[in-house]
């Protein structure tokens, strides 16, 4: 009897010593969260995300961009889709997304649908930021990753988090850094995640500053964009991220190595001996950066999320339930 009790015990702490060793799912995250309670919302995800991207290009660099703003602030809970009310301060028009952050149209048609094919809201608007991320990437020809979820959907907003804890794009390599430590993230979650500037644009006013004021700038490519973005005016002119917006190649990085670099952010990874070597590294090893944009995407995606009886399921990601 003694024996048997010792050999459980034994069992018992070598499934724990091996759950620990592994640790499989950080934070309760899985990513088959809804295999059983609704198989069809993935895939719902993913057709509406290729539409929309299909629509316009543009559109899956708004979408991977809602993602990292909503993470960033106070974690992945959805809290930059909700609208503002009487109690909430919309992250909506806080700095960084004043004018700036879109795509909530979409988000809106795929919480839709997928509460249409699930018969009922069960995915969370955190999640859904999470996988149209992830589709998004493999819509503009990148890499693939497996996104864990289980996310549930905050009840609150906070403006003036989002102006202090979304990085801008004047900050230095050092606050860039730190930036990123605050959230759990290295340099290499840095210098990986900054590749999504693969895709998209960026407006005049973000990066007028660079091409008056900065010397690591490339004299041909400041001259042609102070052409369409001068001193004044012009700030909502758009320019590409990289020379190819709707295609996730390892463009950015060649263009950081002969300053060319859109946002003064961009361009600062070069200024620093162990981001410069990831920057070279990524700029000639498309998958050397696929396999760790994926890897840190999915750390991101581990920020501060809610989950089991936290926060809720929202039935429309603009309002509290
Ligand atoms: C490292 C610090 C970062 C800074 C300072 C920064 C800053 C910016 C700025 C200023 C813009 C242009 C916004 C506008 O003009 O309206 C932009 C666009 C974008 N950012 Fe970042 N960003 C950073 C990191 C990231 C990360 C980590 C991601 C995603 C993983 C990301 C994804 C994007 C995308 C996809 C766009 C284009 C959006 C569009 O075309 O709609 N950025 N970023
Ligand atoms: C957001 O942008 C609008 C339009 O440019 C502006 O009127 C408003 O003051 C801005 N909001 C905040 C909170 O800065
Ligand atoms: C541009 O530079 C000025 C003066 O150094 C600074 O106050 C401002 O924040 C910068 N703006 C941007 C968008 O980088
Ligand atoms: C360039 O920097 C100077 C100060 O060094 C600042 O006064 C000026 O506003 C900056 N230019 C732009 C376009 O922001």
């Amino acid at each position: 009897m003694a024996f048997l009790i010792l050999f459980q015990a034994l069992l018992i702490l070598s499934l724990a010593a091996s759950t620990l060793s592994t640790r499989p799912y950080k934070n309760g995250l899985t990513p088959y969260f809804y295999d059983y309670v609704c198989p069809q919302a993935l895939p719902a995800i993913k057709r509406i995300v290729e539409g929309a991207v299909q629509q316009e290009q543009r559109m899956g660099a708004s979408m991977l961009r809602l993602h990292f703003h909503d993470c960033f602030v106070n974690g992945c809970d959805g809290s930059i889709l909700l609208d503002s009310t009487a109690t909430i301060e919309s992250e909506k028009f806080a700095a960084p997304n004043n004018n700036s952050a879109r795509g909530f149209e979409v988000i809106d048609q795929i919480k839709a649908e997928v509460d249409r094919v699930c018969g009922r809201p069960v995915v969370s608007c955190a999640d859904i930021l999470a996988v149209a991320a992830r589709d998004s990437v493999v819509a503009l020809g990148g890499p693939s990753w497996k996104v864990r979820l289980g996310r549930r959907d905050s009840t609150t907003a906070s403006r003036t988090m989002a102006n202090n804890d979304i990085p801008a794009p004047n900050m230095d390599l050092p606050a860039l850094i730190n930036n990123f430590k605050r959230q759990g993230l290295k340099v290499k979650d840095l210098v990986a995640l900054s590749g999504a500037h693969t895709i998209g644009f960026a407006q005049c006013f973000t990066f007028r500053n660079r091409t008056f004021n900065d010397s690591n700038i490339n004299q041909a490519f400041a001259k042609n964009l102070r052409s369409y973005c001068p001193r004044t005016g012009s700030d909502s002119n758009l320019a590409s991220l990289d020379p190819t917006p709707a295609r996730f190649d390892t463009l950015y990085y060649n263009n950081l190595l002969t300053q060319k670099g859109l946002l003064h952010s961009d361009q600062a990874l070069s200024t620093g001996e162990s981001a410069l070597e990831l920057v070279k590294s990524y700029s000639h090893n498309y998958e050397a950066f696929w396999k760790d944009f994926a890897k840190s995407m999915v750390r991101m995606g581990n920020i501060k999320p809610l989950t089991g009886n936290q926060g809720q399921i929202r039935s429309n990601c603009r309002r509290v339930d």
